[in-house]
């Protein structure tokens, strides 16, 4: 018998990207959100030895290179166990879009695996397991809204948003999370050349900062005095309203859209639908728009249908209902 686990996808909510490290990743920040779109991760445990990965999709890999097989090889490592593992993949979120699926499927591989054991490893272990093997897996320990610093592994569960009415439209072009760090480098070299001065973009300024608008927005001490509901859709109003003010965005922007100006067109597309806030999970090619109500948000992704772009309306999903629905029965 097998155990299936709904594997989510993340947008995220703001990106600042820092300084190159020694360990060749970048200092970053950011606000990740969980989104009710899924995959399924079906796992099952026999006799013998070895993982195999199924999919349908080809894109998948089903060596040691997935991200699944990874979690699952350090998995029954840490669990001093051994089996064979089968892992099926059932695809349905895009493949190097930014939605974080492949570090979503390997957060669930782990989880999956764990119930099929009927062992638990403990948290603590959970989080070191997902943080060598990708810096977007930890957040899927936690759901909901996620702050997520270092270089986005080191993750803290921050008070849950509303739910937010969501489109994710997803331009046929996979962008390659490394290759648009390295765009990133080469706009904004780390170090300045001899004797040039400081800038803003090469210090801790920016980090600083973007922390600060975070904190402002979340904890919405420009909307909760003026007596706005501190629950529903009211807040959710205001919340994307104070979004678009505090100027929160993703750095990923300044180098996706002169490369991809496609992917520029789909986030004028959104704001011309209506979107409240568009931006990009990670490095893209997915763009999110957030939209006040849902009917202005499916009228949304049926113009993008009609006009070539995949898109689906959805919604950002908090953390006991990440929780619950990840463990839900699936038909
Ligand atoms: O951790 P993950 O496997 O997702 O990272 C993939 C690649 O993205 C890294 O090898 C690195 O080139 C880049 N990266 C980075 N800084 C980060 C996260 C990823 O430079 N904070």
């Amino acid at each position: 018998m097998s155990t299936s686990v709904r594997s989510f996808a993340k947008i995220n909510i703001g990106l600042k990207i820092g300084p190159l490290r020694d360990d060749g990743f970048h200092e970053l920040r950011t606000l990740y959100q969980t989104v009710a779109v899924s995959d399924v991760i079906r796992v099952e445990v026999g006799r013998g030895v070895g993982i195999e990965i199924y999919s349908k999709d080809p894109r998948v890999p089903r060596d040691e290179t997935n991200t699944c097989w990874r979690v699952a090889d350090k998995v029954l490592r840490s669990l001093k166990t051994r089996g064979k593992v089968r892992i099926a993949i059932d695809k349905n979120l895009p493949v190097q879009g930014g939605l974080g699926a492949a570090s979503s499927n390997a957060v669930a591989t782990m989880l999956a695996l764990e119930k099929a054991l009927k062992r638990c490893l403990p948290p603590e272990e959970r989080l070191r397991i997902a943080g060598e093997v990708g810096s977007d897996l930890p957040l899927f320990l936690i759901g909901g809204t996620v702050l997520g610093i270092g270089r986005g592994e080191q993750v803290y569960a921050v008070e849950d948003l509303p739910s937010f009415h969501c489109v994710l439209a997803t331009p046929e072009i996979g962008v390659s999370t490394p290759v648009a760090f390295a765009e990133w480098d080469k706009k904004w070299p780390a170090k300045p050349p001899t004797g040039a001065k400081l800038t803003a973009q090469d210090g801790s300024d920016r980090m600083n900062t973007f922390s600060q608008t975070i904190y402002e927005w979340l904890n919405g001490s420009s909307f909760t005095p003026t007596g706005v509901p501190s629950k529903g859709w009211d807040r959710a109003e205001a919340l994307l309203l104070d979004l678009v003010r505090t100027g929160i965005e993703n750095d990923f922007e300044s180098v996706v859209f002169p490369r991809y100006p496609a992917v520029r067109e789909v986030k004028r597309a959104l704001e011309r639908s209506g979107a409240r806030y568009v931006s990009l999970p990670g490095s893209g090619s997915t763009v999110y728009g957030l939209f006040a109500d849902q009917q202005t948000a499916d009228k949304a992704a049926k113009v993008l249908n009609e006009t070539g772009v995949p898109a689906q309306a959805t919604a950002t999903l908090p953390r006991e209902q990440y929780w619950k629905e990840m463990f839900a029965k699936i038909g």
